[in-house]
């Protein structure tokens, strides 16, 4: 068994709530429960899950994600590669 940690993910403002692991992405852990989360690549390219990091923080899985250093400080997350190292919220308009 892993020993990750588990984190509350939650979506505003449509109120979406559920839980990733610390070793997968916000994205495969929201649409394991169903929510329906934007996607395309899930490399970190495209940018189609642009959001914004509300609160909490995350690690990303790739050394080079699809933002700059501007969007990274404005709070500009790609959730297909970003893991939680806290409790998150996302600003996530669909
Ligand atoms: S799905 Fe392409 S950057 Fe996230």
């Amino acid at each position: 068994m892993s020993d990750a940690s588990l984190f509350a993910v939650t979506l505003l403002p449509a109120g979406d709530r559920f839980e990733a692991r610390s070793d997968e992405s916000l994205l495969k852990a929201g649409l394991r429960a169903l929510v329906p989360m934007r996607s395309s690549c899930r490399n970190g390219t495209c940018r189609t899950c642009l959001c914004v990091l509300e609160s909490g923080a995350i690690a990303y899985e790739i050394e080079w994600p699809g933002l700059t250093r501007e969007e990274k400080a404005e709070g500009l997350v790609l959730p297909c590669v970003a893991r939680p190292l806290t409790d998150v919220v996302l600003r996530y308009e669909r």
